[in-house]
């Protein structure tokens, strides 16, 4: 970032400096401003995934978000992936996200629900039930459990009785989501969970119809999105893609042909959104992507993993993205380390430190709200 003199008042005055904070339409929402929370699992729900009253207040304190996209909600008991993360498919999940929608709406933001199964990242300490994905392919290493980590088990390969029954799953979570006040949701289909799985012919060794070719591998995500579409309305429905992330095991041979013939299945849709995951303007994949999608892009930028972060949380990053054609940005861990984050960086204010430690797997207010705002 430049220290030039000439740049700096206006940037750290004014509000309107930057395209980051000009409001932005998606479907019939009007946004304040195109900084988006990135959905983040942070294991703060009760063991049978009821959202707790503690994250209602968490959502509330960053509502100037543009919008927030909450963290990952199970739409299935078999999906879920670690302890106390949320789930949406009881009336008493549906009851505890009502809580978190309406602290959310009073604090004037403006919220979608990300759904997610977990396929071969899960376990039956978890669940009691035997992890589902496309091929008995495990997920490498440990997962974490109520019990500490443990060893992966083999997962079960999905029947196509198992797979519509999947996607009916997403459908009727879709319903729910918006019985508890979501104004949409946004269809996981990235960082190594079960709609990933799928597209990955190293996860998905599958040799009926939703296995082997590009066609076949992009079949299951392209049936969850029509079934949410048809069930609560395309304009309230987002998907995230994550083209070549390695995270949970994953690796993608072909993101070049699977990616572009995703969208071209999605694009037609006219959902609300696609999100995408480590999004890199100096690849030609993200031109190329950009270019197959209409409708809104929320690019979530590529940011030092695990850390640290630039000390602008971001924000040049963002603002390049814009520059490069994304619609609408979508941050992370400084969202979460930063409830104000919006009012920070129009101020050019500094940014509180993420304390990793309490990334994830602990409960409590403890690095979750009570991250300070400026005043
Ligand atoms: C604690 C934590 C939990 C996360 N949980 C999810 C999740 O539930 N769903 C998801 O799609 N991504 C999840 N992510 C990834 C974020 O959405 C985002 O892509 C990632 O943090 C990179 O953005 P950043 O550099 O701005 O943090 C999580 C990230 C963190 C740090």
């Amino acid at each position: 970032m430049s220290t030039d003199t000439a740049v700096q008042p206006t940037r750290t005055t004014d509000a309107a400096d930057s395209p980051l904070f000009r409001p932005a339409d998606l479907g019939p929402l009007r946004l304040a401003n195109r900084l988006v929370m990135a959905p983040m699992t942070r294991n703060r729900a009760s063991a049978d995934g009821v959202p707790e009253p503690i994250m209602a207040t968490y959502y509330a304190q960053r509502a100037s978000a543009g919008l927030i996209i909450a963290e990952a909600a199970t739409p299935n008991a078999v999906g879920a992936t670690y302890p106390n993360i949320p789930a949406i498919h009881t009336d008493a999940h549906v009851a505890g996200w009502r809580r978190v929608t309406e602290a959310v709406r009073a604090a004037g933001g403006r919220m979608f629900l990300q759904l997610q199964h977990g396929g071969r990242v899960g376990h039956p300490e978890t669940t009691g039930l035997h992890p589902l994905a496309p091929s008995p392919v495990p997920l490498p290493g440990t997962v974490f459990t109520p019990s500490g980590h443990r060893e992966t088990v083999v997962p079960r390969e999905m029947t196509e009785q198992e797979i519509r029954s999947t996607v009916a799953d997403f459908a009727a979570a879709a319903r729910r989501a918006v019985e508890a006040g979501f104004a949409g949701v946004e269809v996981h289909s990235a960082n190594g969970y079960l709609l990933h799985q799928f597209l990955s012919g190293h996860t998905n060794r599958r040799t009926d119809g939703y296995g082997g070719s590009v066609a076949n591998r992009i079949r299951f995500t392209v049936e969850v999105v029509r079934a949410v579409v048809a069930e609560i309305g395309a304009e309230r429905v987002g998907v995230r893609i994550a083209p070549g992330v390695t995270a949970n095991g994953m690796s993608e041979d072909d993101v070049d042909a699977v990616y572009p013939a995703l969208l071209g299945e999605l694009d037609g849709l006219g959902l609300a959104y696609l999100h995408l995951v480590f999004a890199d303007p100096e690849q030609p994949l993200f031109h190329t992507l950009r270019a197959a999608w209409s409708g809104t892009l929320i690019a979530n930028p590529a940011l030092p993993w695990p850390g640290p972060l630039p000390a602008d949380g971001g924000r040049a990053a963002a603002e390049r993205l814009l520059a490069a054609g994304a619609d609408l940005v979508s941050l992370g861990r400084s969202f979460l380390a930063n409830p104000d984050l919006v009012a920070r960086l129009r101020k050019g204010a500094p940014l509180n430190p993420i304390r990793d430690a309490h990334l994830m797997y602990v409960g409590g207010e403890t690095g979750y709200t009570d991250y300070p705002t400026l005043d």
